[in-house]
């Protein structure tokens, strides 16, 4: 008889499990937004998930400039770039995006997550090897497996590792370092100064994923790169419109010649649907806005100190984060969810992120923070925070009894018998002598 392919679905009881008892965090529905407040649920929340960094998503400006390309357009393109879905705009935000960035040429993308994606199944081969922050996002780890090449994961933001890691391979086979400029659970910042140099040393290229650096780092929020002025050192670099420009899309930044053979070669960029005219004609106002009005970014940054110090000022660890992302430490993951959910009723919208998405047995609320949030409501942010730390004992779960204590993937197979998702991604390309590569303890 053929496998059933459905078991593992009719066995999946974990979401309806959290919805019985009153804490499923996930797919709340919104029904209006004004960017730093939504309605959902009946009433009205302060929205401190959101990666809408400059509160553009919701700006006049940028919402006509979108329905005048719809207007113009229409509402979709109804095809591939490569063959009918090319619009003027595409190629005018192609243009401008890559002035912005001081690149050569830039490709966009019907979503970051293609983005990544596509250039890494495009560029990497076989007989390539791929050196990957262990802590960069989904879709870079997605984009690792699809190609051919071989992963190699690296401790986070380590040089001394990288270098390792590098010197073992064969010199002559192609290599490629992959970062997020910002990373997205923990709010730190790839150390590019020190990756970099490293890379050069055996002969590898630099990558780095500005999703949530773009619109936040370096001058007029040109992104990581330029904040450490490394923009000629890298030479490749990815962004979304996902986060500080409001919309949705990815692309590419690079050379002429790359950008031309991933325009032929990116399966997931020649056989899907073209961004809509409301998202590129969104984007290039909400570019326009955020180049013209560098006090967004400003605020952005005195909102974010405020936060920083006022979490820690409370007690909670935010971990290493330098950014408008604040990850707070809950430890238990069903602690977690108890604590978005109280903050749901308090009227705060965050979720938690839980394994693999963060170490296990270290879950987050993850926070986010916007220009567009005003000092009244992250006083009240803070309140409700501490007042729910108080009323959940947040301060005793053992992340913060015990904070030296090392805690790993393997404790995850401890407590529950699961195989890790971060062991079983890598387990694909470990060989016996690399295997220690994926040793836990290399965090
Ligand atoms: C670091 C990073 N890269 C890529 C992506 C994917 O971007 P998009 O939402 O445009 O698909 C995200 C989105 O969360 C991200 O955080």
């Amino acid at each position: 008889m053929a496998k059933d392919i459905f078991k593992k679905c009719r066995e999946y009881h974990d979401s309806d499990d959290a919805r019985a008892q009153g804490f499923y965090p996930y797919f709340r529905c919104i029904d209006d937004s004004y960017g730093n407040h939504v309605m959902c649920e009946g009433s009205e929340k302060i929205m401190i998930g959101s990666n809408n960094y400059l509160g553009l998503a919701q700006d006049p400006r940028v919402i006509e400039a979108a329905c005048e390309a719809t207007r113009r357009f229409g509402a979709g393109c109804t095809g591939s770039r490569l063959l009918n879905g090319t619009i003027s705009l595409h190629e005018r935000l192609e243009g401008e995006l890559a002035e912005f960035l001081q690149r050569e040429a830039v490709l966009l993308f019907s979503t970051g997550f293609f983005a990544n994606q596509g250039a890494l199944t495009a560029l990497l081969e076989a007989d390539d090897a791929i050196l990957c922050d262990r802590e960069n996002h989904a879709s870079i780890i997605e984009g690792c497996q699809t190609s051919l090449a071989r992963l190699i994961p690296y401790r986070h933001n380590s040089a001394t590792v990288l270098g390792n890691r590098l010197r073992r391979l064969p010199e002559q086979s192609g290599k490629l370092v992959i970062t997020d400029g910002v990373f997205s659970m923990s709010g730190d910042i790839a150390h590019l100064p020190s990756l970099i140099p490293v890379a050069k040393e055996y002969g590898a290229i630099t990558y780095v994923d500005e999703a949530h650096s773009l619109g936040v780092l370096g001058p007029q929020g040109r992104g990581t790169v330029h904040h450490f002025g490394v923009n000629d050192e890298v030479e490749i670099v990815m962004g979304t419109f996902s986060k500080s420009l409001g919309s949705m899309g990815g692309f590419i930044a690079g050379s002429h010649e790359m950008i031309e053979f991933l325009k032929h070669k990116a399966r997931c960029f020649i056989f899907t649907a073209s961004l809509a005219p409301a998202v590129v004609g969104g984007v290039l106002k909400a570019l326009e806005i955020m180049q013209k009005e560098p006090e967004r970014i400003d605020q952005l940054w005195m909102n974010t100190r405020k936060m920083h110090e006022g979490f820690t000022s409370i007690g909670f660890n935010i971990g290493s984060t330098q950014t408008p992302i604040v990850p707070i430490l809950i430890g238990s993951e069903a602690k977690a969810f108890v604590f978005s959910q109280r903050l749901f009723e308090e009227g705060i919208f965050a979720t938690p992120a839980i394994y693999p998405a963060v170490r296990y047995g270290e879950a987050i609320v993850r926070t986010s923070f916007m220009s567009t949030h005003i000092e009244k409501d992250l006083d009240f942010i803070l309140e409700v925070f501490a007042k729910l730390a108080h009323e959940l004992g947040t301060f005793d779960d053992p992340v913060y009894t015990e904070p030296g204590r090392r805690r790993n993937v393997f404790d995850f197979a401890l407590s529950d018998q699961k195989e890790p998702e971060a062991l079983r991604a890598s387990s694909r390309v470990a060989t016996r002598e690399e295997s220690e590569l994926y040793a836990p303890l290399s965090r």
